[in-house]
């Protein structure tokens, strides 16, 4: 079966998580993504947080998969002349650099056109046009300047970073959008465009409900599904709202059966109002369904604390799968909490492709996610990454070199 971007040819000049993220999903859509490292050293979460030494970490493999490897000090005039004729032969350039870093290399976005007016260049930055736009930045950075950490923890506590990667990955999934956008459009006009996916905007898009709540808070002064509606303590700014689901359908996250000595023994629960009766039953409190006290979600939403510490009552009695059964029985909406270990050995996860086993020339196997996005006309299959300039002579063949310029550039240290 063909896959969707299929002859697309990227120049993959990205580092470390967010550009590599959004070329290796280009990958898994059929695109030849040439990934282009510095002689020697390469990516460098090559090296980091190695689990294996001498190895590829599990941070480099389980972001570069189905690419090639080129190293290429384009600093030297040798290796240059081959990243132009890189940008000659490909579509698509994505880069990940501090800002400026491609301008220094003598790579302006007016040299590029010259070189390739088609050319669709994807940048990551930390911040778009203003004050922080110098700045290096890192995941955190991002979910602390975007609106997520001022938003998540709880009330009483300091602001908090979240463990999906929202800034790196979130990022890619964003310019990657962007990406196939600027390719579609250049089928029309037969030009190609600069696509800026700056984290702290990408981590506020993915905060935009806060901002909604931002402009409530200030037109109203009060939120009810928000925790401190119960206790009326707002500020003037959107506060943390520890575990708390929005609207009409308040949520938390509630002890199951073993929480004392599993970590994970927790359940999420969604008090929808379109499923309130069957909740009061299984909880056993059936006068609550018709007491005006609790039969409204209005009635309810002063008194969440205490409603949810009562069905905790009762989902400390069965373990996190056996309320998920019981509830998923009446529509209920709710979630265990799965570790990363359950996660990980989920044979369902592992039917769709999302968790995938590849086999690595040096570490052996190892596990990752696959590809999260399915398409029925272009299966992914998940290769494993490159190794350090494993397709350099192949990538250079094929822009044309010969053995004698490539031993020569070798020799140079220019490749
Ligand atoms: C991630 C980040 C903080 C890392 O910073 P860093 O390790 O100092 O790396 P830089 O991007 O500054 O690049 C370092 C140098 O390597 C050079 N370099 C990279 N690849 C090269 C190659 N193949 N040959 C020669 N030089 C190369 C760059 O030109 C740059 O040189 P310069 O500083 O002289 O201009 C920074 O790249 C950044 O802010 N990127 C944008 C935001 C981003 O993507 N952050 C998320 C990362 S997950």
């Amino acid at each position: 079966m063909s896959k969707a971007l299929e002859g697309v040819r990227v120049l993959d000049f990205t580092h470390v998580q967010s550009g590599p993220s959004c070329t290796q999903l280009l990958a898994w859509f059929g695109a030849d993504v040439i990934k282009v490292e510095r002689p020697g050293v390469g990516d460098a979460t090559r090296a980091q947080l190695r689990d294996i030494p001498g190895v590829d970490s599990l941070y480099f493999t389980m972001l570069n998969h189905n690419k090639r490897s080129v190293t290429l000090d384009t600093k030297n005039q040798k290796g240059k002349e081959v990243l132009e004729r890189l940008i000659k032969q490909c579509d698509v350039m994505v880069e990940n650099f501090a800002p400026g870093a491609l301008d220094r290399m003598g790579f302006t976005w007016e040299r590029i056109q010259e070189l390739n007016p088609k050319m669709v260049l994807a940048s990551v930055k930390g911040f778009g046009p203003g004050p922080y736009e110098d700045c290096k930045v890192y995941e955190n950075v991002a979910q602390c300047t975007g609106g997520s950490a001022s938003t998540t923890g709880f009330d009483d506590g300091p602001p908090m970073v979240t463990g999906a990667q929202i800034g790196d990955s979130g990022t890619g999934l964003h310019l990657a959008l962007g990406v196939v956008t600027a390719l579609y459009q250049a089928k029309v006009t037969g030009k190609g465009q600069k696509v800026l996916a700056p984290m702290q905007d990408a981590v506020l898009n993915l905060c935009r409900v806060k901002l909604r709540d931002q402009q409530r808070l200030e037109r109203t002064g009060t939120m009810k599904e928000y925790p401190q509606y119960s206790n009326g303590k707002f500020g003037d700014t959107v506060p943390r709202a520890g575990n708390a689901s929005g609207g009409g359908q308040p949520g938390w996250i509630l002890k199951c059966k073993g929480w004392e000595a599993d970590s994970n023994a927790y359940i999420y629960f969604i008090t929808q109002a379109a499923v309130w009766a069957p909740i009061c039953k299984i909880i056993g409190k059936d006068e609550w369904i018709d007491d005006p006290e609790y039969a409204t979600p209005e009635a309810r939403l002063p008194k969440l604390e205490s409603i949810f510490a009562t069905i905790e009552e009762w989902t400390k009695t069965k373990t996190k799968f056996e309320a998920m059964d019981i509830l998923n029985k009446f529509d209920i909406p709710c979630g265990p909490i799965l570790s990363m270990k359950e996660i990980a050995y989920e044979p369902s996860l592992r039917a769709t492709g999302t968790i995938v086993e590849v086999d690595h020339p040096e570490r052996g196997k190892y596990l990752t996610v696959g590809n999260p996005i399915k398409l029925s006309g272009s299966p992914t299959e998940v290769t494993r990454s490159p190794l350090l300039g494993e397709h350099t002579d192949e990538v250079l063949a094929q822009l044309g070199y010969s053995a004698e310029d490539i031993a020569a550039m070798r020799a140079e240290k220019a490749i």
